[in-house]
């Protein structure tokens, strides 16, 4: 074995992600020195009770309580304890001993990134975070590193498993909502409580972290519009997939540029229709996907596994070798670049082409009507198509065809792109309208 130099690790966790962390470190310790060019020694493992289970087999002797001793020891910390405290002391602890760090704590750095960022750059520390968004996916260096030298234009992104699992079975199995969340729960693809993952909070941290890389500018959670997935169901799904689409739950970030050439960004999570020919359509199961568009580069497809213990020890240990190559090479650790500091437009002020299904009465001059309040609205129409269905008779459920007032039509209008707020004034005006049954859905068409 070569003599390296021996570097400490501290690990706070050992959980999922942790022990698979610290039982790979130990494993592939002597390959990994080679690459990192120093010796990585564990000295300790910090955890709320040394005795409960882990998934990897790991030496009794290195679990404690008391993380603050190996915070201070240690020349590379990785957290891996999640949530924000103490997980933000112990990170700003460990910045301030000297420490590079490793998180993949995508709640902490999307709500306190800035202060963390901050701190190292003060100290002239390394904050790594590849597996902070899509898990095993690296996405994090080519924003930093890899694109530095171009001009991201916009990024989509499939950032969050539980929710693609499911949206995916409604989709190939025509199945519902509930049942595939139950089946997911089962699986353990989603807690016991799924609001983070099927509101979109989870995936809007990681947007947060994404578009903050991509456009020099720190972006703050309120800043990112969110829509969860709770809202979809069968009928939608069946509707898309006629209409040669696809639901997923996207992550948007986007550059948009001005009639007078200013620049802004929008950063905006929700439920999408994605054409059925789109890379991001072929993203199955719980599995991730980032598609990079940038000036220079063109299109990039980053795919993979976003989640799982295994799968994001990987990028976790990738970030250990950098630290500690860093760490022997010396110098100051290179901030994050916010000085583009774009303004963040509201929801409000973002143009998208829009799927919008109403049910009508099927009478004379209501299409007419429709397309007179869109119209009214500003909001073009690209394409329309009209379905009847007959209304069962009260009494027997057969369903009659005459009298035509009886039947209901189901109008799907594609949009052009129209302003988010012109859009959802119309759709309520539809709504109060007096012809408009029922606003089935209103969708955003994304990647067209
Ligand atoms: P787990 O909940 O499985 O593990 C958390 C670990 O931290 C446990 O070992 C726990 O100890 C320890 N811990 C929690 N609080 C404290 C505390 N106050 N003091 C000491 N130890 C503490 O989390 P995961 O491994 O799933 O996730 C870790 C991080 O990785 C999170 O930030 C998460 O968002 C992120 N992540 C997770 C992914 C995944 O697939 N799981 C994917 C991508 C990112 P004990 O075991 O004794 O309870
Ligand atoms: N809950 C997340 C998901 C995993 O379903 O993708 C970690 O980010």
């Amino acid at each position: 074995m070569t003599d390296y130099r021996r570097l400490r690790v501290a690990l706070l966790g050992a959980g999922a992600v942790g022990s698979q962390v610290a039982s790979l470190l130990r494993k592939h310790g002597d390959e990994l020195a080679d690459r990192a060019g120093a010796h990585l020694e564990l000295i300790g493992i910090a955890v709320r009770n040394p005795d409960a289970p882990r998934d990897a087999d790991l030496p009794r002797e290195l679990l404690t309580t008391d993380p603050e001793p190996l915070i201070v020891g240690a020349d590379i910390v990785i957290e891996l304890m999640g949530g924000i405290e103490p997980a933000r002391s112990y990170l700003l602890q460990a910045i301030n001993s000297g420490a590079d760090v490793v998180t993949a704590n995508k709640a902490l750095l999307a709500t306190h990134g800035p202060e963390i960022f901050e701190a190292a750059d003060q100290v002239g520390a390394q904050v790594y975070y590849e597996a902070a968004a899509a898990g095993a996916i690296p996405i994090i260096r080519p924003l930093r590193d890899s694109l530095a030298g171009d001009r991201v234009q916009r990024i989509m992104g499939i950032v969050n498993g539980t929710t693609n699992y499911i949206l995916d079975r409604m989709d190939s199995e025509g199945a519902e909502f509930a049942d595939v969340l139950a089946d997911a729960q089962r699986l353990g693809y989603a807690e016991a409580d799924p609001t983070a993952d099927v509101e979109g909070y989870d995936a809007a941290q990681k947007a947060a972290i994404l578009a903050s890389l991509a456009f020099h500018t720190s972006v703050p959670l309120e800043a990112v519009h969110r829509e969860g997935i709770t809202g979809i169901d069968k009928a939608m799904m069946d509707a898309a997939r006629h209409a040669g689409y696809v639901i997923k739950l996207l992550a948007v970030c986007e550059r948009l540029t001005g009639a007078d050439g200013a620049e802004s960004i929008s950063v905006r999570v929700y439920p999408a229709l994605v054409r059925r020919d789109h890379p991001l359509a072929s993203v199955h199961g719980a599995n991730n996907a980032v598609f990079v568009q940038a000036e220079a580069a063109g299109n990039l497809m980053f795919y993979g596994a976003g989640a799982g213990g295994v799968q994001t020890a990987s990028a976790v240990l990738g970030d250990v070798v950098s630290a500690a190559r860093r760490h022997l090479a010396g110098g100051v650790g290179v901030g994050e670049s916010n000085r583009a500091n774009l303004p963040i437009l509201p929801i409000a002020n973002v143009t998208t082409r829009y799927q919008i299904t109403l049910e009508v009465d099927d009478q004379p001059g209501v299409l007419a009507t429709v397309a007179g309040i869109l119209s009214e609205g500003d909001v073009s129409i690209a394409t329309v198509e009209q379905t009847v269905r007959s209304e069962p008779v009260p009494g027997n459920g057969s369903p009659v065809t005459e009298p035509a007032s009886d039947t209901v039509a189901r109008l799907v209008i594609g949009t052009h792109k129209a302003l988010e707020q012109n859009l959802s004034e119309t759709v309520d005006r539809l709504a109060a309208s007096g012809v408009v049954e029922r606003v089935v859905s209103v969708l955003r068409v994304e990647g067209d």
